[in-house]
């Protein structure tokens, strides 16, 4: 006998309230970790467990596939009583998602992960372990019954599903067309036009802050309580006030955090290579409303594009 025999046995020989109890106690387990352990956009050591979490990622996918693929084998066998591997395949799909939700907690913690999204879909991937466990329940239960448990917990799971799609490849993911195949959507042209066609914020500051800024204030990670990726959120600001102030240099704390001098704790960016001196005036002058000539706007550009220093300590 295998010992995934064995384990199999011993599921077989559980009662009901055993089984019960196993599923509420595992996922009580991750709600308790998911406090203990909250994504708070510190990044820290060890380094094997921000290694464990980078595993998300990777482990999310086996239990979401094995999930979609039990009702497909329910419904060609149809029996009354569930068949051994639509059995296997529910519990292992239960197992699954609750190791991805598990890695995903200590992913968000030990990586820098915060923001109302990670939230979202956190609470959201717990929501689908508890809901895959229910449906590995209703493994007792006739056909109808256990085929609606498993379409609930592929529901549940393709909403935490799609809220972590959009954290990792942007907002409204997947139905965000390719812009290069459909040119006439907005897009940032890294071209310089003339500065009498140009909007300086599209073309100039977006594209400057979506290079150096907008890793640690944008969705992923609200560093300060402050985004970066809209001019809303600049001028909406973090803990301590607007970034962007029109026409006023000193309140404008994206101007002020990079012209400090770089020994600064408050110095921004805090990693990476600092501004240069084109993009700071760029910067400086968007604010102040007035246009950013030809040849800044392009130093300052070119600039996104410079290879990255390694982080500094
Ligand atoms: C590697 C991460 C990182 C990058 C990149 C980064 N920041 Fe920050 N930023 C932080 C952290 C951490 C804080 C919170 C601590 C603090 O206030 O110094 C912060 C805070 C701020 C604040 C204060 C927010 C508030 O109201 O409390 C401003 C303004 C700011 N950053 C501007 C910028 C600008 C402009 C850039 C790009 C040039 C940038 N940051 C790039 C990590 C980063």
């Amino acid at each position: 006998m295998t010992p995934l025999h064995r384990i199999e046995e011993r599921l077989h020989a559980l009662t009901v309230r055993q089984a019960i109890g196993w599923v509420i106690g595992t996922n009580l387990f991750l709600v308790g970790l998911a406090f203990v352990l909250p994504a708070d956009g510190e990044t820290r050591g060890p380094a094997l467990l921000s290694i464990l979490g980078n595993f998300h990622i990777l482990a999310l996918h086996i239990p979401a596939a094995v999930l979609l693929v039990v009702p497909l084998f329910e419904f060609f066998e149809r029996h009354e009583q569930a068949t051994a591997t639509v059995r296997r395949l529910s519990v292992f799909s239960a197992a699954g998602t609750w190791a991805a939700v598990l890695c995903g907690i200590v992913h968000a913690h030990y990586n820098g992960f915060s923001g109302e999204s990670i939230q979202l879909h956190l609470w959201g991937g717990i929501a689908a372990s508890i809901f895959a466990g229910i449906a590995s329940l209703l493994l007792s239960q006739g056909f109808l019954l256990r085929l609606v448990g498993q379409v609930v917990a592929i529901g549940v799971m393709g909403f935490a599903a799609h809220v972590g799609g959009e954290l990792q490849h942007g907002e409204g993911f997947p139905f965000k067309a390719n812009t290069k195949a459909s040119p006439k959507k907005e897009e940032t042209p890294r071209v310089v036009t003339t500065s009498q066609k140009r909007d300086d914020y599209t073309q100039v500051i977006r594209p400057i802050l979506e290079a150096h800024c907008v890793e640690c204030h944008g969705a992923k990670k609200v560093k300060g309580k402050l985004r970066m990726d809209t001019l809303e959120a600049l001028k909406k600001g973090g803990s301590e006030g607007s970034a962007f102030v029109a026409g006023d240099l000193k309140k404008s704390l994206m101007h002020v955090r990079v012209t400090l001098d770089p020994a600064d704790d408050e110095f921004m960016p805090t990693e990476g290579n600092p501004l240069t001196k084109e993009q700071v005036q760029a910067i400086a002058l968007w604010i102040e409303a007035k246009p950013i000539p030809d040849d800044v706007a392009k130093l300052a550009l070119a600039a996104t594009k410079a290879p990255k220093q390694a982080p500094k300590k």
